[in-house]
């Protein structure tokens, strides 16, 4: 039924711009907004006023929810199986992308609340099949209660994939308290399109500085930058510039930057065989029969190697499933050329690369599979001053000897 119809409509409210309504703010846009002040009204916390987070988590067993976790990244198969058997990139890059959000000039996103639950950030196109790894987490979730909020359970999650996959990690601290309805206050951009072209958001777009403050992400639905390239142009010098800028804006310098890019894309792989127009309604506007989820693939299974989540398709490095050398001895140990995805995206892929040093499919261990490196990928190889000081700062030791840079490489 129409929100305009009269007879027998539906009490609620869908969106005051849907009914025709206008808003107090857009009738006197100069008035001061004063919503922030009202956000996280107690009477949406289902937890209660006596609730102390902080107290609860101390009861909380870590021994056991980490070996539970641990179990996780391999169980649990059934439902959504995960790549290689293990959900330890797709973990990751939750985590990440919950405190990916996190922006200096104003100090709002980041892991600290777990809105990554909540719309917008919950279907953004950033976010392909992130709600997967959350719904993955539920029983967890569900078995340890309020002694563990979503918001620790998600970077929890994340730190004990790296730990899963020969990352050492050197403790963990809790305490982050979750919100429980969309924050609506927060300023994402002015588009009204997702990922719509960068340049209303910078004077001048080949001036990365100009972006608009207080974002920190080239385009609306984005954690950082667009992975093929500046406005989806391939030209990894530019989208290095355009890194340098958003992962600051975030409080990182370059070196904090290569190291992280470099540690998230050792494991996991990016997923784009299929066509990513054909996916379903974004978990916020899919139909109730969803449950919460969105993206769904209608020609596909959408599992594993079928599955569509950016549109670029493969891993980056031989052993997708193990924290090692794997990305910096690929990248730098090879030259690579754009190809496009089955999906359409842009992505790059090595030249001459021995069959056993391809990884191998993600479904099926007897076919290899050509690995790929975005163009913020190739940023890190390009840009002089990126690469070679974090490369040495590597907290594991190179495992297959030192490769030779290719000319232009360093
Ligand atoms: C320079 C900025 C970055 C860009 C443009 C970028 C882009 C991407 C893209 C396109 C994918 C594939 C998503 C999919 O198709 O499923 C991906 C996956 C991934 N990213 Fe990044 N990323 C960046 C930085 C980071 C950082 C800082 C981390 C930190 C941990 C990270 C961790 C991951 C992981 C673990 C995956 C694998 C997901 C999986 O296996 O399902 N990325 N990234």
């Amino acid at each position: 039924m129409s929100n305009n119809d009269t007879g027998g409509k539906c009490p609620v409210m869908h969106g005051a711009t849907s009914t025709g309504n206008r808003s107090v703010m857009s009738w006197w846009p100069e008035g001061l907004n004063l919503d922030i002040l009202h956000q996280h009204d107690r009477k949406t916390n289902p937890l209660g006023d006596d609730f102390n987070y902080r107290e609860e988590v101390k009861n909380l067993d870590f021994g056991a929810i980490k070996k539970d976790l641990h179990a996780l990244m391999t169980d649990s198969q059934d439902w959504w199986p995960a790549d290689w058997g293990h959900y330890g990139g797709l973990m990751i890059r939750m985590a990440w992308h919950s405190a990916g959000t996190y922006r200096l000039a104003d100090g709002r996103g980041g892991g600290g609340t777990g809105n990554q639950r909540f719309a917008p950030i919950s279907s953004w196109p950033d976010n392909v099949s992130v709600d997967k790894a959350r719904r993955l987490l539920w029983p967890i979730k569900k078995k340890y209660g309020n002694k563990i909020s979503w918001a620790d359970l998600i970077i929890l999650a994340g730190t004990v994939a790296y730990e899963s996959m020969g990352l050492p990690s050197y403790g963990f601290s809790f305490g982050r308290e979750d919100i429980w309805h969309p924050e609506k206050d927060i300023y994402w951009g002015s588009e009204k399109e997702w990922l719509a072209p960068s340049d209303e958001r910078y004077e001048d777009v080949d001036k990365p500085e100009t972006m608009e403050n207080p974002l920190a992400a080239v385009q609306m639905g984005l954690i950082y930058v667009n992975p093929e390239g500046v406005n989806g142009k391939p030209d990894p010098l530019k989208t290095g510039e355009q890194i340098r800028v958003t992962f600051a804006r975030m409080a990182m310098d370059d070196e904090e930057t290569a190291a992280l890019t470099a540690g998230g894309h050792t494991v996991g792989k990016c997923h784009g065989n299929g066509d990513a127009g054909a996916l379903g309604a974004v978990p916020e506007a899919a139909d109730v029969e969803d449950q919460g989820m969105g993206w769904s693939n209608p020609n596909s299974d959408g599992k594993a190697s079928s599955a569509v989540s950016s549109g670029i398709e493969g891993a980056w490095t031989s052993h997708p499933t193990q924290f090692d050398m794997g990305y910096f001895d690929l990248l730098f140990g090879y030259e690579w050329e754009l190809k496009k995805s089955p999906a359409g995206a842009w992505q790059w892929e090595p030249i001459n690369m021995e069959e056993e040093v391809k990884p191998v499919d993600a479904s099926d261990p007897s076919i290899r599979r050509n690995p790929i490196m975005t163009d913020a990928d190739m940023a890190m190889k390009m840009d002089r001053s990126t690469g070679p000081s974090v490369r040495s700062s590597w907290p594991i030791p190179n495992t297959s000897g030192t490769p030779s840079l290719v000319a232009g490489s360093s």
